[in-house]
């Protein structure tokens, strides 16, 4: 049985890949430093998959946290999901970003070149191709200029497992590039959990319709689109899991090198069809109102899946209308998300 390092497992899409990859029949170890989630997770994860996963309380930013994980397991392929995301908190600190994301990648590679583990998948974003409109963006498509610092730091991994795969020609490496994920498990069990006030769409809209929140803003109503909002590639977590599964299996028996793959759908849904879609799910309307564009925002971005399809058997299934109710699902069995850790 093969044996995966997921860094930052127990995050949003790092959890739900671990189920996949349980339900798959690998083995799952978890190194997250618990920044941006709790471990609360590891229970639930428990209940879903009737088993305990080793789990690593690492920085991956720190040799010393990360390596008893590489010596004291046989390790065959990492996905690298641990990292910062938040766009907005990127741009007021960008020292953060820069110093967690590089420094993270920069660690594990170094640990992984070491300890001979030669299979990386890494959670890169659509963020990378900047603010071009020439859609749907295809894995060729031009890079940068990215908006924000998260923007960069996604950009520059890239470049850097780019050059470190031609200096160790023997390394197998998978850069997922990831449209909008979105939904929960279907035991309403885990899901996103975001601290604060939500930046991202879904768990905004979650929050109106469970009454935590008052009112959503659309972010613009002028948009070059049918109904006038931003059109994004909306991909179900369990979808993206079970794309991280393929990525794997196709390391294993594939090319060493570089990989690119596109992780969405391939259709663009707006920002008032999926709120339409939401209402459907709860049941009821969603207190909303069209505000001023957000700086930063494109008009649409959805992705060429044809690439993904073709080379590692990978289609999302799931529909916008399963993405809501999962997500209404997840808030109305967790109003305040997950308990803290004491
Ligand atoms: P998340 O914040 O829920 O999960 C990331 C996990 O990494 C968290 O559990 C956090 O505690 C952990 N972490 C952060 N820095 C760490 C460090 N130095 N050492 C160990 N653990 C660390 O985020 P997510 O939505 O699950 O995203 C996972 C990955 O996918 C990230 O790299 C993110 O940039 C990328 N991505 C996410 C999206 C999205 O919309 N959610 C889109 C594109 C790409
Ligand atoms: N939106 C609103 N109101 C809100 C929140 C969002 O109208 O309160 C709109 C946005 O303007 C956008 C759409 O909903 O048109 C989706 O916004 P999100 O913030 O959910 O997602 P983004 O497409 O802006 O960004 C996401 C991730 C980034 C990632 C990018 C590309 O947050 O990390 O997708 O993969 F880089």
């Amino acid at each position: 049985m093969s044996t995966v390092l997921v860094t930052g497992g127990t995050g949003f899409i790092g959890s739900h890949t671990v189920i996949a990859l349980d339900k798959s029949g690998f083995d799952v170890v978890i190194a997250d430093n618990l920044s941006n989630s709790k471990t609360e997770v590891l229970k639930r994860l428990h209940t879903i998959c009737g088993k305990d996963f080793r789990f690593y309380k690492a920085d991956c930013c720190k040799r010393e946290e990360l390596e008893p994980v590489f010596r004291e397991n046989k390790i065959d392929a990492v996905i690298h999901f641990a990292g910062l995301k938040a766009v907005g908190e990127s741009v007021s600190k960008p020292l953060e970003y820069y110093s967690n994301n590089i420094n993270s990648l920069l660690t594990l590679v170094g640990l992984m070149k070491d300890y001979k583990v030669d299979e990386l998948v890494f959670s890169s974003s659509a963020t990378v191709y900047g603010e071009s409109e020439d859609v749907p963006f295809t894995e060729e498509s031009p890079l940068g200029m990215c908006t924000n610092p998260y923007g960069w730091t996604k950009w520059m991994q890239e470049q850097m497992l780019r050059d470190f795969s031609k200096a160790y020609p023997e390394f197998k490496i998978a850069l997922l590039r990831y449209f909008n994920p979105v939904g929960a498990h279907e035991s309403g069990l885990l899901g996103e959990d975001p601290r604060g006030i939500p930046n991202n769409l879904f768990p905004y809209i979650s929050k109106v319709a469970g009454g935590t929140l008052e009112k959503l803003t659309i972010f613009g109503g002028d948009y070059d689109t049918e109904d006038g909002t931003c059109l994004r590639d909306y991909i179900h977590v369990m979808d993206l899991a079970e794309g991280h599964v393929k990525a794997i299996n196709y390391l294993a028996t594939n090319d060493t090198g570089i990989n690119v793959f596109n992780l969405g759908t391939g259709k663009g849904t707006s920002v008032l069809e999926a709120v339409r879609a939401f209402e459907k799910a709860c049941g009821h309307e969603i207190n909303k109102e069209i505000g001023p564009r957000r700086p930063g925002d494109i008009a649409v971005s959805y992705a060429s899946t044809e690439k993904a399809e073709k080379l590692l058997g990978f289609k999302a299934t799931r529909t916008v209308e399963e993405m809501c109710s999962s997500c209404w699902n997840w808030q109305t069995k967790n109003p305040d998300g997950l308990p803290d850790d004491n």
